[in-house]
């Protein structure tokens, strides 16, 4: 039916579906045209590990092809998975986490819209950390929810705190709360006393903590301790794309309480039906010694890439950034630089082959003067991107 507000209703989309561009994920787009032009780039934009998945999940994978017919797993995931995610969990942590609490899904990307659409009405609120993930803004938008901004600076360590939350006004109270530790853009940990200062605010002001648990496993030294250390009513998230090294392979999980296991059920059994099956079979060898040997080394190749972009940045004398304390990037103020670190990007890809992530996706307000950079590479390209800045600048 035609509307004045919907002239042509097969063609026009509703408000809540517009939702910003990811920047980064163009960027990345530009560097594939570079590089099939035959353009050397240094790609300092990267969101995932330039690493493949452990060679034991690869076998895995290689046997499982032949072994079954690779149909549908339980909505919830395959049990066999969703036992080593749980037993990994309660290894890791010291908690006690039951395989009938997990839910695997497609991604955490998944894993973000099947819980937020299982907690939100329309119109409340979430409280997130500004800069943050640009999908949580993004889906919350599309679910009309509404997002009230953390605003994290040095002051903090780039990360919300509980005093934060006490000071919201009463119109802005959550209905949840998101956390995101190693962060990203920012790399920083949150400290276990926070975190349990903030699960414990959630648990006293009836909202929910998810805690967005993706980067953990790649710490440069703090400890990561996961939300459920502290509340059970926390929902923790978690992904083989970051630490295990499997971006490509669309697994995710949802750590939560009881009684949202059938609700999240039902709606990924309408949304997703399952997440894929050769992931999730194969995705079991990763919580393998094996696997885990073979990730470990590649966090030392991130510490190796850490150092040698911080000394870059002396050398540029840039010196107000976010120093990681784990997960796969470097947040850098570049504000004495430019003041649209968005055009900036282009003109560096354009210019001297280096591709940085903009700020913008990350802070939709105060990220035009900053960038992110990512640590996946190897230091020397690290190093030789510094050289290009560096003559580029003239400095
Ligand atoms: C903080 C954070 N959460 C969630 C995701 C989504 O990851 P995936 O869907 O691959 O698990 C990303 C991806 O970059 C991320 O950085």
């Amino acid at each position: 039916m035609n509307t004045p507000e919907r002239p042509h209703p097969a063609h026009l989309v509703a408000a809540r579906g517009v939702v910003e561009p990811f920047r980064v994920m163009k960027m990345l787009d530009l560097v594939a045209r570079r590089t099939q032009a035959g353009q050397d780039t240094i790609m300092l934009c990267a969101g995932q590990p330039a690493t493949g998945a452990p060679k034991v999940v690869l076998d895995a994978a290689a046997d499982a092809l032949y072994a079954s017919p690779l149909g549908y797993t339980e909505v919830v995931g395959d049990r066999a998975l969703r036992e080593a995610i749980a037993a990994w969990h309660s290894d890791t942590y010291g908690v006690t986490t039951s395989a009938d609490h997990v839910i695997v899904t497609t991604g955490s990307s998944g894993g973000f819209v099947a819980a937020f659409t299982a907690l939100l009405e329309v119109g409340d609120t979430v409280a997130l950390p500004r800069p943050g993930y640009p999908a949580y803004r993004n889906i919350l938008k599309a679910l009309g929810a509404e997002v009230v901004d953390l605003v994290c600076g040095a002051e903090t360590n780039f990360q919300p705190t509980a005093a934060m939350l006490d000071a919201l006004p009463a119109e802005d109270k959550p209905t949840a709360v998101l956390i995101t530790s190693p962060g990203n853009p920012t790399g920083t940990i949150i400290d276990p006393a926070e975190l349990a200062r903030i699960a414990a605010w959630c648990e006293d002001n009836g909202a929910t903590l998810i805690s967005d648990e993706d980067y953990h496993g790649m710490s440069f030294g703090p400890p990561t301790a996961t939300a459920r250390e502290f509340s059970d009513r926390a929902i923790v998230v978690g992904t083989l794309s970051k630490y295990f090294s499997m971006t490509g392979w669309r697994v995710g999980w949802l750590i939560v309480p009881e009684d949202l296991v059938e609700t999240i059920e039902n709606l990924q059994a309408s949304v997703a039906l399952c997440a894929p099956a050769i992931s999730q079979v194969a995705g079991r060898a990763a919580f393998t010694d094996a696997a885990r040997a073979e990730l470990d080394g590649h966090i030392d190749d991130y510490r190796d890439t850490r150092a040698a972009l911080l000394e870059e940045l002396a050398a540029l004398g840039l010196d107000n950034y976010a120093e990681p304390d784990g997960g796969l990037y470097l947040w850098v103020d570049v504000s004495s630089l430019t003041d649209d670190s968005e055009t900036w990007a282009r003109e560096l890809v354009d210019e001297i082959g280096v591709a940085v992530a903009p700020g913008v996706d990350f802070d939709p307000v105060d990220g035009a003067g900053w960038v992110r950079l990512s640590l996946c590479g190897p230091a020397a390209d690290a190093r030789e991107a510094g050289r290009r800045l560096r003559e580029h600048l003239g400095r």
